[in-house]
C-alpha cells in the first residue's frame, strides 16, 4: 500500500522484513530490509523503480490498486540490479509501450537480465531533464559505480526530492519509512554497514560526486532512497557522513581478527587486544574468530578502525581458509590509510605469517615489523611480544 512522501509522491516499495541477506549470501542482513519504489502523480505520472522479484506479484497487484497502471506516462530505472528491477518484467506485460527511462548502461544491464530489448528504453544522461507538469520537473544524475556502471539519481523539482537509489541506503526495515522514526542506533549501524561493505570501494567517486552535486546547490528537502529510511529529517547529515567516510575513513579503534586450531592463536589475539588497551585505555578494541562471526560486520569494524592485527595458524604452509577467504574479501573493498600486524602459531614450518602479510599488503594495508610467529603453544615470551605488536598499532613504536 502506498505511504506518502511529500505532494503527489509516495512510497509504493516492499517492507523485507524476512530478507536475510544480500547478494546471494555475501552480505548478512540483521533488521530485514526494503526496496523503496515511488510513485509521482503530477500531471504526468512516474514509477520510479520496482522490486525485488520475488515480490513482483505483489507489487503489481498493490499498484493496480493505487492506480489504473495504464495512467503511468514513465518508469524510471535508476539501477538494474534485480532488487529494483526485478519487477519490470511482471509489470511491462501489462504496460509494454510505457517508456522507461535509464542511462546507457542501464539499457545493458535491463537487456541482458530480462531478454526484452523491444521494450521502449529512453537513454538519459546527466543534465537531461523530464517535464512532469504542474511546473515540475524530472533532472537526471549519472551515478556511475555508485555502486554500478549503470546507476543513476532522480532529482524532482518542486519538492526538491532526490531519488538516489542505492546510495544514503540501508538495508534495515524502517516500517514508519522515515529517518527520524528509525531507531537512530540501528540506522547509522546499518548505514556505515552498506557504505564499509558495498561503496567503499568507489569512495574517491563518492567524494567526487557529493563535491559535484554540491556545487549545484539544489536544495535538497528528502533524499528518498532505495533501501531503508527515507531521510527527510536533515537529509544533509546523511550527505555529510558520506563525505566524511569516503576519505579513508578511521576512528580511534583495533580490531584484532583470527581463527585459531588449538587455541595458541587465540591465546596471541587475546594478549594483543589486551596490550593495546593497557597502552592507549581510550582506545576502542575489537576482537573477532573469522569463523564464528559474521564476514561484512567484522568488515564494518575494520572500516572505523585505524590498525587491524590478523592472525591465522600455518597450515598446509599456508594460513586457515576461514582467514584467507576472509582477507580475500578485505582487499575488494579497498581500505586506505589502515596498518596491519600479523601473527600466529605453528608447529612444523610456519609460513603462515609470511603469507597474511602478503595478503595484506596486496589489501592496501600497511604491515608493521614486529609479529608474533610463535612455535607451538604460547609461553611468556612469545606473549611479551604483544606490547610490541600493540606499539607498532598504535603508532608507538
Ligand atoms: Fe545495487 Fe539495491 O541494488
Amino acid at each position: 500500500m502506498r505511504k506518502q512522501i511529500k505532494n503527489n509522491v509516495s512510497w509504493v516499495g516492499k517492507i523485507d522484513w524476512g530478507l536475510t541477506s544480500f547478494h546471494g549470501d555475501d552480505y548478512s542482513i540483521n533488521s530485514g530490509s526494503s526496496q523503496n519504489a515511488y510513485l509521482i502523480e503530477e500531471e504526468k505520472v512516474v514509477l520510479i523503480d520496482t522490486v525485488w522479484s520475488p515480490h513482483s506479484n505483489e507489487f503489481v497487484e498493490n499498484l493496480k490498486k493505487e492506480i489504473d497502471l495504464n495512467k503511468i506516462d514513465y518508469i524510471i530505472a535508476n539501477h538494474g540490479e534485480v532488487d529494483h528491477s526485478g519487477s519490470l518484467p511482471e509489470l511491462m506485460k501489462l504496460i509494454p509501450d510505457t517508456p522507461i527511462y535509464c542511462t546507457a548502461n542501464g539499457v545493458k544491464s535491463l537487456v541482458g537480465q530480462f531478454h526484452h530489448p523491444e521494450w521502449n528504453f529512453k537513454v538519459v544522461k546527466t543534465g537531461d531533464t523530464l517535464d512532469i507538469g504542474n511546473g515540475k520537473q524530472l533532472v537526471f544524475v549519472e551515478m556511475r559505480m555508485l555502486h554500478w556502471p549503470d546507476s543513476m539519481a532522480v532529482y524532482m523539482t518542486g519538492d526538491n526530492i532526490l531519488f538516489s537509489n542505492d546510495a544514503f541506503g540501508q538495508h534495515f526495515a524502517v516500517e514508519e519509512l522515515f529517518n527520524d522514526k528509525a531507531d537512530q542506533c540501528t540506522l547509522w549501524d546499518e548505514a556505515i554497514k552498506y557504505y564499509a561493505n558495498i561503496l567503499n570501494p568507489f569512495s574517491p567517486l563518492v567524494k567526487k560526486k557529493i563535491e559535484d552535486v554540491l556545487a549545484l546547490n539544489l536544495p535538497i528537502d528528502i533524499i528518498a532512497t532505495s533501501h531503508g529510511a527515507i531521510w527527510r529529517d536533515n537529509p544533509a547529515q546523511i550527505v555529510e557522513a558520506y563525505y566524511k567516510w569516503s576519505q579513508a575513513y578511521q576512528e580511534d579503534q583495533v580490531t584484532v581478527v583470527f581463527d585459531s586450531m588449538w587455541e595458541g592463536t587465540e591465546k596471541l589475539a587475546n594478549e594483543i587486544s589486551r596490550q593495546v588497551s593497557l597502552l592507549s585505555p581510550d582506545t576502542r578494541v575489537k576482537l573477532y574468530n573469522v569463523a564464528k562471526t559474521d564476514k561484512n560486520d567484522i568488515m564494518t569494524q575494520v572500516f572505523k578502525s585505524k590498525a587491524i592485527a590478523v592472525g591465522s595458524p600455518t597450515v598446509h604452509q599456508g594460513a586457515l581458509s576461514t582467514v584467507v577467504g576472509w582477507l580475500e574479501f578485505l582487499k575488494e573493498l579497498k581500505f586506505k590509510n589502515k596498518k596491519a600486524a600479523v601473527f600466529g602459531c605453528y608447529g612444523w614450518s610456519g609460513e603462515g605469517n609470511k603469507v597474511l602479510r602478503a595478503h595484506l599488503e596486496e589489501a592496501g594495508f600497511e604491515t608493521i615489523a614486529p609479529e608474533i610467529r610463535c612455535s607451538w603453544n604460547p609461553r611468556e615470551e612469545d606473549l611479551a611480544q604483544a606490547r610490541d605488536v600493540a606499539k607498532g598499532l598504535l603508532g608507538l613504536a
